[in-house]
């Protein structure tokens, strides 16, 4: 199992483990965790979140649907919707729907209301 903790505006508001492959989305729907989303198919671009993790800065292959949905929900630039390699940072945003849980334990943060 990987701890996941969820914030919003810095303050916990979950901690649970989680399965490796799990959806982000479904563990936190499953787990009533506050995340807005809409779609829950990688589609609307509602799920934003931004991670923390041991495992940064590396780089991360994001897939070009959740490219596309982060630029037309203006949650990223036309240049970084063009590459598939993205530095996986504190300040990048990605969306719960395209993130599988994974080994390393996670801090989600959440947009503020
Ligand atoms: S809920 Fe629509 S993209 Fe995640």
């Amino acid at each position: 199992m990987t701890r996941l903790v969820f914030e919003r505006g810095g303050q916990c508001i979950a901690e649970l483990d989680a399965s490796p492959g799990d959806a982000l989305i479904d563990v936190a729907r499953f787990h009533d965790v506050p995340l807005h989303w809409r779609c829950g198919q990688g589609t609307c671009g509602t799920c934003a979140v931004r991670l923390q993790h041991a495992a940064q800065p590396q780089q991360v292959q994001v897939g070009r649907k959740e490219r596309n949905v982060l630029l037309r929900a203006g949650l990223c630039s036309a240049s970084a919707a063009a590459s598939e390699q993205w530095p996986d940072a504190p300040e990048t945003v990605r969306l719960a729907c395209h993130l599988y849980v994974g080994e390393v334990p996670w801090h989600i943060s959440l947009p503020d209301d």
